[in-house]
């Protein structure tokens, strides 16, 4: 009871410094999903632990905040397809009980990417063989979905920096045209879910010209693609904010919706942009400088960015349909891992109790 009795009085404090109305406050901290229910989707990424629901708090906390969910890991072809002729559902299946039952809608990821591969893959040496999983799984995953997620990336990845096609096992077996292919399967597969290609990056002018010349060739030959997803995996005090709007409008004026489906903002030392999860970083004495808490210099730089980008958001809110958080909180972020194992990073919004930074509520306050 006093416990409770603090957290209101500390509530109205921090609503009366941020000239919020006190009653924003009044079941707890305010909701992601609800401010932003008229402009875009907020979305996050889930592991098995959270959509097992082992913990009830975890849940109501998710539940409360987004309306959208990504498979963090468990729709990737390694997870779901591990043999030629066997596919394990069962956590797939998981995420997706676990959003019909609370109201979130599920954003497959992904079914044609270059990473996270199943290991028979590598075995392969004919064509023949790799478009026969090619078709298999894409007609396979995105038909048992069918009618059950609200949209795939169908393809993840597939161009390099300066906007050429990637070398990857697909584009060396089946040629250019693998991209278009796998929108033409997963539209018949499963024909009322958006459609989409995703990658980071590809804000940058070079890749996003790549990425257009895509989009482009996909359109022309009638083929459905919906949207494109900017990944958004950037750097604390350099968000290209100009990049990402003429990105967004570029993409949205060829007809598509525009997402951001996997925010992070990195905050440790990194010697490259980007999210190439096979690239990784040496260990050094400098690898992890804040193992104790986030310095407020840097605390309030990305309280800033977070604010710039979500005004830039809500700006073109006609064009942008969802922005997707890649972890719920710092504690679950992929970034703790990659490029350096066993960090201590702080690029979401929720820290590691799923209390607010300083940055979810310039966020929030953008809306007041
Ligand atoms: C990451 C996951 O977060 C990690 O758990 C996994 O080990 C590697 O992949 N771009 C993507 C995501 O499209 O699927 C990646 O997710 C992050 C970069």
């Amino acid at each position: 009871m006093v416990l409770k009795k603090d957290k209101t009085v500390s509530s109205i404090v921090v609503s009366l410094v941020l000239g919020l109305t006190p009653g924003a406050f009044a079941q707890g901290i305010p909701s992601l999903k609800d401010t932003f229910q008229k402009d875009f989707g907020i979305g996050t990424a889930l592991n098995p632990a959270q959509f097992e629901e082992r913990d009830p708090k975890t849940t109501e906390f998710i539940v409360r905040q987004f309306n959208m969910a990504t498979p963090e890991n468990v729709m990737k072809s390694a997870l779901l397809h591990p043999t030629w002729d066997t596919y394990t559902f069962e956590m797939a299946d998981k995420l997706v009980e676990f959003g019909r039952k609370h109201n979130l809608k599920i954003n497959g990821h992904t079914l044609i990417w270059h990473s996270q591969l199943p290991g028979f893959i590598r075995g392969i040496r004919s064509a023949d063989s790799i478009r026969t999983f090619f078709t298999d799984h894409i007609k396979t995953v995105a038909g048992r979905y069918r009618g059950k997620v609200f949209s795939w990336d169908v393809v993840n990845e597939a161009l390099n920096e300066d906007g050429t096609m990637r070398k990857t096992v697909f584009l060396q077996h089946l040629g250019e045209d693998y991209v278009t292919e796998a929108f033409r399967l997963a539209q018949e597969a499963s024909p009322n879910t958006e459609l989409y290609y995703n990658d980071y990056n590809n804000e940058k002018p070079a890749k996003r010209a790549g990425c257009l010349a895509l989009i482009k060739k996909i359109q022309e030959a009638k083929v459905r693609i919906d949207g494109v997803g900017i990944q958004g995996h950037w750097h604390v005090g350099k968000v290209p904010l100009k990049d990402i709007e003429e990105s967004i409008l570029q993409y949205a004026a060829l007809g598509l919706k525009v997402m951001i489906t996997e925010l992070d903002i990195e905050v440790l030392p990194r010697n490259f942009q980007g999210a190439d999860v096979s690239q990784r970083m040496a260990n050094n004495a400098e690898s992890n400088p804040y193992p104790d808490g986030l310095p407020d210099a840097v605390q309030q730089q990305l309280a800033a960015d977070y604010e710039a980008l979500f005004k830039l958001f809500l700006k073109h809110k006609d064009k942008v349909t969802r922005v997707t958080f890649w972890g719920v909180n710092d504690g679950n972020s992929w970034l703790n891992n990659w490029p350096i194992r066993g960090r201590t990073n702080y690029p979401l919004l929720f820290d590691r109790n799923n209390q607010p930074k300083p940055a979810f509520y310039k966020v929030i306050a953008l809306k007041q």
